[in-house]
């Protein structure tokens, strides 16, 4: 009998407490011994909620509980998340988390006190909700050397996109329904502006090249300049917006990248809607490779959480290595990076385009009245900003992917 203690009892702690309920019969063969749910923290009390029998405001009643030998941290956030996880570990406690927050700033020492002491520091649930990723990362694409991570990471962002190319609903009226169907960070601007996704492909990188990336060295732009107009352009040239993060190795530098493009249907990451993500993986032998599925929401979310269980619970006394070191990969500067850009100008700028190579024009959507749009040649963002010197009504630039 394996003991768990969860950490925070909000959407994805109580997603994890009704999957290891609903789905004991499996996830005991799976494990080889039944998973028990046996304390559970938070501040609030859970009236009429059979967890109510083992709640507790007390961390200290998990941390000296020598017979709980898994803990699952929900809380998000790092403080107090950090200090408990720590304490955990320190404890001998294997800690399986959702928390892209904690594992982006503290991943390095955490994975590096769980092999010390002999436990696992697992944290699928982190990225791409109930997506298997990190473990394919880490376990399975071994042979390759990875060449791209892109992604749809975000499902807040990505409902919202979708929503407003088809029905033209209002930004503010469509975050609020993803809000209230548990898709959304505490504060939604961490979805919006791109910190959530910059996380979460900070820890993708790190795993693909095994060694620590610090997320602040992201450049990140989020969505919440994507205006109706810009959408109406991207569909007039058949394509899409949406949040992405990446990182490509160029040259022999590494780059990552947190920011809105437009995508056309040949990317495969064109097809993904709503609150689903999606992550393509390059390795130079494997060619691409894509993942698929519920990036959000609170029964996948916690599926994915108590995967991780189960492997603390299997592997109990066997080390499970995470190829992440502690030495700081260094990202290059975003501004060489090489990609398309979509501009929308003056009509009076018109004849200037040209200096941005044969490009593609995209005609103006009702309500645009005297201006152009235009998609660049491939260049770096430092080129187009030296093109664009000579420019006086410059309206917007989307990457195109
Ligand atoms: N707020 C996040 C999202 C939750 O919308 O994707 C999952 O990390």
């Amino acid at each position: 009998m394996s003991k768990v203690a969860v950490l925070g009892y909000g959407t994805v702690g109580s997603g994890v407490v009704h999957v290891l309920t609903e789905n004991s019969s499996i996830i005991t063969e799976k494990a080889g011994e039944p998973v028990e749910v046996a304390r559970v923290l938070d501040l609030r009390d859970f009236p009429g909620d059979p967890v109510s029998d083992v709640l507790t405001h007390d961390f200290s009643d998990i941390e000296n509980d020598g017979d709980i030998d898994v803990v699952v941290e929900t809380m998000g956030g790092t403080k107090p998340a950090y200090d408990f996880v720590k304490r955990c570990l320190l404890a001998g406690k294997s800690v399986c988390t959702s928390n892209k927050a904690l594992v982006a700033a503290h991943g390095t020492e955490l994975i590096r006190i769980a092999s010390e002491k002999g436990v696992h520091f697992f944290f699928e649930a982190s990225v791409g909700g109930g997506i298997p990723i990190l473990r394919p990362l880490n376990r399975c694409i071994v042979a390759d050397e990875i060449l791209s991570i892109c992604g749809i990471l975000n499902g807040t962002t990505n409902f919202i996109l979708t929503k407003m190319a088809d029905e033209g609903s209002d930004y503010g009226e469509v975050l609020k329904e993803a809000q209230s169907l548990g898709y959304a960070e505490a504060d939604p601007t961490a979805d919006v502006e791109g910190h959530d996704t910059c996380r979460k492909i900070a820890i993708l990188t790190a795993l693909a090249y095994g060694a620590q990336v610090d997320y602040e060295d992201i450049k990140t732009e989020g969505i919440s300049g994507i205006t109706k107009e810009d959408i109406e352009y991207a569909v007039k040239s058949g394509r899409k917006i949406r949040l992405l993060g990446m990182s490509r190795k160029e040259n022999g530098r590494l780059y990552a990248l947190v920011a809105p493009f437009m995508i056309g249907p040949s990317n495969p990451l064109y097809s993904v809607d709503g609150v689903f993500n999606a992550i393509t993986v390059t390795g130079n032998m494997l060619g691409d490779v894509m993942f698929y599925g519920q990036g959000a929401g609170k029964e996948a979310t916690a599926s994915a959480v108590v995967t991780d269980i189960v492997e603390a619970v299997k592997n109990r006394d066997i080390p499970v290595t995470i190829r992440w070191d502690e030495k700081k990969q260094e990202i290059a500067p975003a501004d060489s990076m090489k990609n398309h850009f979509f501009l929308r100008v003056g009509a009076a700028e018109k004849d200037k385009l040209r200096s941005l190579g044969d490009g593609e024009s995209i005609s103006a959507p009702d309500g645009c009245d005297g201006e152009v749009g235009f998609i660049t040649d491939i260049m770096t963002e430092t080129e187009l900003n030296e093109k664009l010197e000579g420019f006086h009504d410059i309206r917007k630039v989307i990457r195109v992917l």
